[in-house]
Formats: structure tokens, sequence, C-alpha cells
């Protein structure tokens, strides 16, 4: 059995041996990463479990060493729960904190775990552990704020508003329909997690510094018990590859960037010129000079997230991009952007959960600027072409007819029969009473339209959708 013995002598390292003097006091704080890395504690223990079971199982550990391994790693692990244990910065990371107190614990056996591994397989094995559990949580976040908004879509399936395009007064939409077009982005969000963990989900224990190891271990031993799909069939590319944190970091991205466009619609939704919604006090704030103020602090600093979560993917893509084969230093940097990015994520998705349920709806406010600004105009172009007038002729018709109405101080729908006959003899004014933002909506009956039965028809699809994942998440399948 060959042993590898952890200098304790000289700098009072762990990889002290071939150093004379100490590292430089500032130099120990800034290489070190536990501020950043202890989070992953948890998953860096299940990791040395399953390390030390498969080397007694090969015979390079004895049963003896193993058992006190396993108990040690277990009483580190209440230490750290119960907030006893001490991290140190001399100690640099996660991994030597660990592996330091369960050789002060249990003496030699403590020294033996690190045979056949090194930090470089640990800390990708670790971060992959912790990042699948944090991609768990977010597709769990992504599913409830699905559930509010088909509650909500619900409620407004035949709530009008103005739908726009430039910012512009374009045709009129339902409430429900705009609140669906989020919960298909965050479907597509939960499916780019979903994606990203699967490929990631793949063990590179055993590749150690980089080249793999000179003893016989058991590689699918160490990936089945900790639940990965597949040992890694490189050892090159298991320690350097960082592209799973890059696939998260942009489905994390894409997802703020959801959440912002959303963001921006709520704060103008909430403005006195919309004066379409109001946010509940719980998640607004004041101002301390103007006593009127009622600010949407929420959607605003939810919107700004972005910001930071996109600043992630591109540090990460950045800081990659330019590193040799195999481990360089830098990459201890990529959980400083991804756990930032995910937390904050997070944090997003639970302040809109627990904000839209309470979110008050002004529907009349709605209607009328849904009503204005001639939003019914491509509705008559289309009464026209079915008497059979030519679409550019009945976009031309109506074009005229808008100009008249601006001039007039009137909505299409009160044009007078005179005004209609000198624009076109084909306008006929029962077109123009015709005309209103319910008859709108309701035409657009086909799949994917706005209209209430479609809104009404897409929720119990969704509805259907959301319970099956629900039960898949509890462990549950009627299939
Ligand atoms: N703290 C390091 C990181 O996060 C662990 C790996 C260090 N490996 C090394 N060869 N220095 O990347």
């Amino acid at each position: 059995m060959s042993e590898e013995v952890l200098a304790e002598e000289g700098s009072g390292k762990l990889w002290g041996g071939r150093f004379e003097s100490p590292t430089n006091e500032f130099v120990e704080a800034f290489n070190a990463s536990i501020d950043v890395d202890a989070r992953m504690y948890a998953e860096d223990i299940a990791g040395s479990k399953a390390h030390a079971k498969m080397l007694c199982e090969q015979g390079i550990l004895s049963h003896e060493d193993l058992n006190a391994i396993l108990r040690g790693l277990d009483e580190i692990l209440g230490e750290i729960e119960s907030g006893e244990f001490k991290f140190s910065i001399a100690l640099e990371d996660v991994h030597m904190n660990i592996e330091s107190r369960l050789t002060t614990k249990i003496g030699d056996a403590g020294k033996r775990l690190h045979t056949a591994r090194s930090r470089n397989d640990q800390v990708t094995t670790d971060t992959r552990l912790y990042l699948r559990h944090r991609s768990d949580a977010m597709l769990a976040r992504l599913c409830h704020l699905q559930a509010v908004l088909l509650t909500l879509a619900e409620q407004h399936a035949a709530t009008i508003m103005p739908g726009f395009t430039h910012l512009q007064t374009a045709q009129p939409v339902t409430l429900g329909h705009h609140l669906l077009a989020y919960v298909e982005m965050f479907e597509r969000d939960a499916a780019r997690f979903i994606d990203a963990r699967q490929r990631m989900n793949q063990c590179p224990l055993g590749s150690a510094a980089l080249a793999g190891t000179t003893f016989a271990i058991d590689r699918q031993m160490t990936s089945e018990l900790l639940g990965f799909d597949a040992p890694t069939a490189n050892s090159l590319d298991a320690v350097s590859d960082r592209d799973y944190i890059m696939e998260l970091l942009a489905a994390a991205a894409i997802c703020s960037v959801h959440l912002s466009r959303f963001s921006e619609e709520l704060i103008l939704w909430m403005s006195a010129q919309f004066g379409f919604i109001d946010l509940p006090d719980a998640f607004c704030t004041g101002s301390s000079i103007m006593p009127q103020k009622k600010n949407p602090d929420m959607p605003e600093l939810v919107r700004g997230k972005s910001g930071r979560i996109i600043g992630g993917l591109v540090a990460i893509l950045t800081t990659v991009k330019g590193l040799p084969l195999a481990y360089n230093k830098d990459m201890q940097e990529d959980k400083t952007a991804v756990f930032d990015a995910l937390d904050n994520l997070e944090a997003c998705l639970r302040v809109f959960g627990d904000m839209l349920p309470d979110m008050q709806v002004n529907k009349a406010a709605m209607h009328q600027a849904a009503s204005s600004g001639f939003s019914t105009a491509t509705d008559l172009a289309d009464a026209l072409v079915r008497a059979g007038v030519p679409f550019r002729d009945a976009h031309e018709i109506v074009g005229k007819s808008v100009a008249y109405c601006i001039r007039e101080q009137i909505e299409l729908h009160s044009m007078p029969e005179s005004a209609c006959a000198a624009i076109d003899a084909r306008l006929a004014v029962a077109m123009v009473r015709a005309l209103s933002v319910e008859t709108c909506v309701a035409a657009r009956d086909h799949i994917g339209g706005t209209a209430p039965k479609q809104v009404l028809l897409q929720v119990g699809l969704w509805q259907q959708r959301l319970a099956k994942k629900e039960l898949q998440s509890s462990g549950v399948t009627d299939d």
C-alpha cells in the first residue's frame, strides 16, 4: 500500500514539503477560496466517503482506516452543521480544511484519504454535486412561479389589455394570454437547466491531478455511489472542463433576461401613466423625501440582478477561454460567478412567486387603454378583406380612416356613415360599428391565439403538465 504523506512541517501546508519559507500573509488570503467553497462541505464529505469506500473495496485502504475515515467525516459534518467547525484561510479551501481536520481527529488514516486523488478532480466533483442540487432547486422555483402565473392567467383569461409592438398600442390581447407567454419562457428555462444538469452528471473522481492514477481504482463504483450517470471518459477533460458551469450560467442568464423583461412591464404597468396594476405594499418601498411615492423596487431589483447574472456568464467564458489544459488556478473563480448567479436568480424567482399572487389588476384601466389607440384597426382591415377587398387596399382604406379619426378626435367605431363612404365605397358603416376589443380578442381563436377560450385551454394543458412535474419531483409517477 502506498501512502501519501502530508507535510505538516516547513510551510505548515498540506502541500508544504518542498517549501522552505511560509506563504506571504496577504497571498494566503488572496489565494484562499474557503469563503466561497465552504458551502460545498456536504458534497466534499460525500465525495470523500465514496472515494474511501472505493479505495477499501480495491484493497488500497484497510477496513480499519475506512471506518475511521467514515466516522471522522461524519463527525466533521456534524461540527460544520452545528457551527462548531472553524474554517481557516491558511488551509485555503474546503477540501484541505476538511482533510486537515480529519487528520487531526484520526491521525494516519486521515492522511491516507488523498491516495489516488487530487484537489483537481475533487473540486470539480464537489462542484458538480453541489450544482446538481442547486439546479433541482431552481426547477422547483420555476415550477412554482409557473403555477402562480397559471392561477392569474385563469382569473384573467378574458381581461382585455392593449398588446404592444414598439410599445405602441398594437392589438388588444388578454392579460391571461400575456401571462402565459411567461409560462412558456420559464418552461424553456427549466428545460435548459435540465439539459445542463444531465450533461454535467458525470463523475470526474479518479482523474486525479490530470492524467489519472497509478492505483487500481474502480471509477464505476465512485460514480454510482455519488449518483452520477457514468465516470468521465478523459481525465484531462474532466479536471479542466468548466462548460457545465458555462451552461448553467447561460441558462441562468437567459432566465434572468425573461424576468427582467417581465419586471420592466410590471414597472411600466404600475406607473400613473399606465395604471394597469398595483403591486402589494409588502413588495414596494417609499421615498424618504416624496411622501406620495410607492416604488416598485422588487421588479426593479430583479431587472437589475440580470446585469450581474449575465456578468457571471461573461466572467466564466472569459476566464476559461485562454487556459491551456488541464487545471489552472484561474478556475477557482468559477464558483464565485456561478454561486452568485444562482443565489440571485433563485431569490428573484422567489420574490416573483411571492409577489404576483397579491398583484391588483385594474381591469377598467386596461380595457380603456385597449379601446384607444386604434387597436381594432387590423380587424377593420380583415373585415374589408372578408368583403372581397385585397389586403393592401384594405390597409390603405383603414389608414385613411385612422387619419380621419385622429383629426376628428373620435374612435374608429364611431365614424359617421358619410365619412366611411367618402373614404371608400367599400367601407361599410356596419363594419366600423361591429368593432370592439371583445370581438377582436375572441376572434383570435386558434392554437396560440389570445381568445379567452384559447387561454383557458392552454391553462388546462399547463395545469396537467405542472401536476405531472410535481408528481415526478416527489418521486411518484403515473407511468
Ligand atoms: N480551491 C481550488 C479551486 O477551487 C481547488 C483546486 C486547487 N488545485 C490546485 N492544484 N491548486 O479551484
